[in-house]
């Protein structure tokens, strides 16, 4: 026998029973974005590698290490996209969405490649729910999307270890002073080789280096908070007011810059405590100039990425069983072959009534048949044999408490509906 095949280096499969962690946060993620009138946006997971040079930013680790590129066979240089914003963006462009009603929002979901390093956390495919909204500058918006970002994982998911941090990077008016600023500072201090090319770049990416040799040498650097134009100001000042309003929990990180190039005013991260060097599950900000750049009519845009894999292992850090003990559902056995087809149209009329069902197949004995009842995550079993059949009631038995009773067959869907 030859070797069997393995997932790609950097890659994993989402199987049962992890996969229904992952349905559950891939709609806890996004369930923000409906409830606030985002409309689905779908794009190509491969884009002209211009798009992310451009849109991405040239000095980023995503453009200069990380890409999936390749020549399709005539000849046009392709990336697999590496993050969401700049695919939307260009689909919004090219679909003269911003020429309609303003502000324009979107949110999608989706794989994203890039060719890091695998760790925990950090994968080469990894998946993101993340919105878009293009045309205005409110700083009510800021604060909207920052509660967006946070209400799946806080309120739909539970998780306590979440942090939101809040920066500001200043604008196009107020950046290039501080940038020089900065760069004054930076060129006193002992960087490497590489951390100089990229302070030449952008310096300001410097300032959230993770490494404690750069962040000891960085104690009295030059903020961006503290040198903001007095429009960037006000304009930070209402998101915080907003925050509040919104009942935000919120910390100040006034070196939090992010890895992205296009950002400017707000920036903003949720990172959570169980995870570890990859604590980022999501991250975001406003990127006013990013659509002109992309060849579009000045408008101001901001948005998020939640990180789908990185919030499965937070909602794992917190609670070790949480896909075994989420059993729903119910799995039908006839004890007889004279009951299969009672039991075919009580399962078919359950799933009619939004209740996940499914029956035990190849008549097995009731033992093996407990046994595949017990595997299959139901909470119930409904068991019809011969008795049942005459006496028009099924036996329902609860897998998580062994306690088992009897129900006329009629009142099934509506007890299992108001005990699911
Ligand atoms: P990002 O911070 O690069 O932002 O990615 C967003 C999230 O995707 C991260 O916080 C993390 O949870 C997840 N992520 C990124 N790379 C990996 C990886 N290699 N393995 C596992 N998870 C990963 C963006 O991509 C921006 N487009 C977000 C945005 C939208 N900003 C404005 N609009």
């Amino acid at each position: 026998m030859s070797d069997l095949f393995k997932a790609p280096k950097g890659t994993y499969d989402v199987v049962a029973p992890f996969s229904k962690l992952w349905l559950e946060v891939k709609r806890a993620l996004s369930e923000s974005a409906i409830l606030s009138g985002f409309d689905y946006i779908e794009t190509p997971i491969f884009e002209d590698t211009a798009l992310f040079v451009r849109g991405v930013g040239q000095s980023t680790d995503v453009v200069n290490k990380e890409m999936y590129t390749f020549d399709d066979r005539s000849g046009r240089s392709l990336t697999l996209r590496p993050e969401g914003t700049a695919g939307v963006l260009r689909a919004i462009l090219e679909n003269r969405l911003d020429k309609g009603p303003l502000p324009v929002k979107v949110w999608y979901s989706g794989p994203n490649f890039r060719y890091e390093q695998p760790q925990s956390g950090r994968y080469r495919q990894h998946t993101q729910v993340g919105v878009e909204a293009i045309g205005s500058a409110d700083p009510l918006l800021d604060a909207q999307i920052i509660w967006m970002a946070q209400y799946g994982p806080r309120s739909l998911l539970g998780l306590k270890k979440l942090r939101v941090l809040v920066n500001t990077l200043g604008c196009s008016k107020c950046r290039p002073e501080y940038r020089k600023l900065l760069q004054i500072f930076l060129a006193k201090v002992n960087l490497d080789e590489s951390t100089k090319s990229r302070a030449a770049l952008n310096p300001l990416r410097v300032l959230d280096d993770k490494r404690e040799e750069v962040q000891a040498q960085l104690g009295q650097a030059p903020l961006p908070g503290d040198h903001l134009c007095d429009d960037c100001s006000t304009h930070h000042q209402s998101v915080l007011h907003y925050l509040d309003v919104l009942g935000v929990s919120y910390e100040s990180a006034p070196k939090l810059v992010r890895g992205l190039d296009y950002y400017e005013r707000t920036t903003f991260e949720l990172v959570h405590d169980g995870l570890g060097a990859q604590s980022a599950i999501g991250g975001g900000g406003r990127y006013d100039r990013l659509i002109e750049t992309l060849g579009g009519s000045a408008q101001p845009g901001i948005g998020y990425g939640l990180g789908v894999d990185r919030t499965c292992l937070a909602v794992q850090s917190e609670n070790e069983n949480w896909s075994s003990n989420n059993k729903r559902g119910c799995y039908l056995i006839a004890l007889d072959p004279s009951a299969t087809d009672a039991v075919v149209n009580l399962c078919v009329h359950l799933q009619k009534q939004g209740i996940v069902a499914e029956i035990a197949l190849d008549g097995r004995s009731i033992k093996a048949a407990m046994k595949g009842a017990d595997r299959s995550g139901a909470r119930y079993a409904l068991i019809i044999g011969q008795d049942e059949l005459i006496a028009g009631v099924v036996t329902i038995k609860d897998l998580d408490s062994g306690e088992q009773s009897s129900i006329a067959l009629d009142l099934v869907p509506q007890h299992l509906s108001s005990i699911r």
